[in-house]
């Protein structure tokens, strides 16, 4: 069969389309949430036909469509008052209704049930057509059963081509997910399925209102869900999808510490340039229908990426977000990853850093010593061989080890070679250290604490949620420099002077912990 594509600002496609429709015909309408593969809902033959095009389980019943509050009472058995006020605050729009059904709409509309789920759309060519078919229309979204459900008109046609008539092209949809599904059919009114109109909506015109257990939390092996549709895997692309909790931070943590080919990231507007893999935003952190309008669209291009992991930072699941949330938990698979929050720990020389660590540690924090694997990182073969070429062969000793006091000393004559010195250096502690949170953090731990000196001259911050610097008083710094070393004043306040001052890391610090002596270091770090 040719697909024909027709153009939905046109007169003359609206009446082909509903010219298809009234002769038992498919065709893909667009409306304000996502495409519809629509039949004539009283036309049991076309409504079958919807079925085998999808590819959908045929115990899936299908939403009607229509265009006019008054065709409701023509496929329900009653119209409650609840129905009515809900229908005068948010119809037309993305909210479905159940009711229990009449006699006159078909059982392949609702296999095995007595129950119909009616809509009426608001998008203009959805209600043109409709109106110009004459007859309200059956219509589930217009995607292969599994794959995420179309927003263009190119994704209906990338799923439907060959398959079904027509597709009308309406520019991308407003919402961007399915319509809110309430039912008054049971005893209290419950969502079945988060949407564009938000649960708050819902209960400021019927009062409380259940949500179904299947929302947010897979069925258990057996269980029968209210609305048959939540049991089948959804919008997934053909790559693995993870939600990550937590903040960026940890993202780029989950990204970095396990990289594999054709990992892929969906992020927050603004956070693209901050990641290592390829990936693509779903709008601003904090605007809900952003996420939703471009949540499917992204999915579809995670495919044609070729990506084969695709990590998702978790959406606030509040108003529409719980909709985004939802069927980024089917896209999922219920797949949510809790990577560690991370802290850097620093100070300058004698501030107590090892005092606070020792702290953080009886509290349930992994404590990572950056300093040690900063040592160990400049051991590694390929940063040796570039060491050598940058500093001289001459660094590596006859037993293969790094003269460290060369390399400083040639590090510290330029600028530039002390650039060059981190350069070759910090992608090997970075990764090492990343290796070293992986491979000891367990899930009882509160956090992981990377302790190092030198935290701020890498890119380890990146991977930090916060930064606690520890301080003290010069004087207090000094005599523990002097007692930990066994060095005399000169020396120690020789040390002090050639680090950074106390300003700089205070100006970097999200938590400051003041360490001279009688201060209450648990106190201090009941803030984490
Ligand atoms: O926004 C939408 O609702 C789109 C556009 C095209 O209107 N349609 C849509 O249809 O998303 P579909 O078939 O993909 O999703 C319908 C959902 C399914 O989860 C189905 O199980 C549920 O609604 N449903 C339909 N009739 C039902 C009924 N009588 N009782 C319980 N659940 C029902
Ligand atoms: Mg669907």
């Amino acid at each position: 069969m040719k697909t024909e594509l027709l153009d939905g600002g046109s007169r003359q496609s609206i009446e082909k389309a509903a010219e298809i429709l009234k002769n038992g015909g498919l065709v893909a309408i667009p409306t304000e949430t996502v495409y519809g593969l629509a039949a004539n809902a009283f036309d049991k033959e076309a409504v079958v036909k919807i079925f085998k095009a999808k590819g959908r389980p045929v115990d899936n019943p299908l939403i009607v469509h229509i265009c006019r509050f008054e065709e409701l009472y023509k496929l329900v058995k009653s119209v409650p008052q609840k129905a009515k006020e809900l229908a005068e605050k948010y119809w037309p729009g993305p909210l479905t209704i159940i009711l229990p059904k009449a006699d006159t709409v078909p059982d392949e509309v609702s296999p095995g049930l007595t129950t119909v789920a009616v809509r009426f759309p608001s998008h203009p060519v959805a209600r043109a057509i409709i109106d110009a078919a004459g007859v309200p229309l059956a219509a589930p979204s217009a995607n292969s059963s599994g794959l995420p459900s179309p927003t263009t008109a190119k994704h209906v046609m990338d799923d439907m081509n060959g398959k079904i008539e027509a597709v009308v092209d309406g520019g991308a949809c407003d919402v961007g997910i399915e319509s809110t599904v309430v039912t008054l059919a049971a005893e209290v009114p419950r969502l079945l399925r988060p949407g564009g109109i938000t649960l708050e909506q819902l209960e400021a015109v019927l009062g409380h209102v259940e949500v179904d257990p299947a929302v947010l939390s897979e069925l258990k092996e057996g269980e029968r869900p209210a609305s048959p549709g939540m049991k089948y895997k959804h919008y997934s692309p053909k790559a693995e999808v993870y939600i990550v909790n937590g903040s960026l931070p940890s993202f780029k943590y989950q990204l970095d510490s396990d990289p594999r080919e054709g990992d892929a990231a969906l992020c927050f507007d603004g956070e693209e340039n901050g990641l290592s893999v390829p990936c693509l935003s779903f709008g601003r952190e904090d605007r809900s229908s952003e996420q939703a309008h471009s949540l499917f669209d992204d999915l579809r291009k995670f495919d044609e990426m070729g990506a084969r992991r695709v990590f998702v930072r978790a959406p606030s699941a509040d108003g529409v977000g719980l909709g985004v949330y939802n069927r980024l938990l089917r896209a999922a698979a219920f797949k949510i990853l809790n990577p560690p929050v991370i802290y850097g720990l620093t100070g300058q020389s004698g501030a107590g850093k090892t005092t606070v660590a020792a702290e953080l540690k009886k509290k349930g924090y992994l404590i990572i010593d950056g300093d040690v694997l900063a040592r160990k990182a400049v051991g590694d073969p390929e940063v040796l061989k570039n060491l050598a070429a940058e500093f001289g062969e001459d660094v590596i000793s006859t037993d293969g080890t790094l003269v460290r006091s060369l390399v400083a000393k040639r590090a510290f004559a330029s600028e530039q070679k002390r650039q060059r010195l981190n350069e070759i250096t910090h992608p090997a502690i970075t990764k090492l250290t990343l290796q070293e949170i992986r491979n000891n953090f367990e899930p009882y731990m509160k956090g992981a604490v990377i302790d190092a000196a030198a935290i701020f001259d890498c890119e380890l911050p990146k991977y930090c949620t916060k930064m606690i610097v520890v301080t003290a008083d010069e004087a207090v710094r000094a005599e523990r420099i002097m007692k930990r070393d066994g060095i005399d004043r000169e020396t120690a306040m020789h040390r002090i002077n050639a680090q950074k001052n106390e300003q700089y890391y205070i100006e970097r610090a999200d938590i400051v912990i003041r360490n001279n002596k009688n201060e209450n270091l648990a106190d201090q770090l009941s803030e984490l």
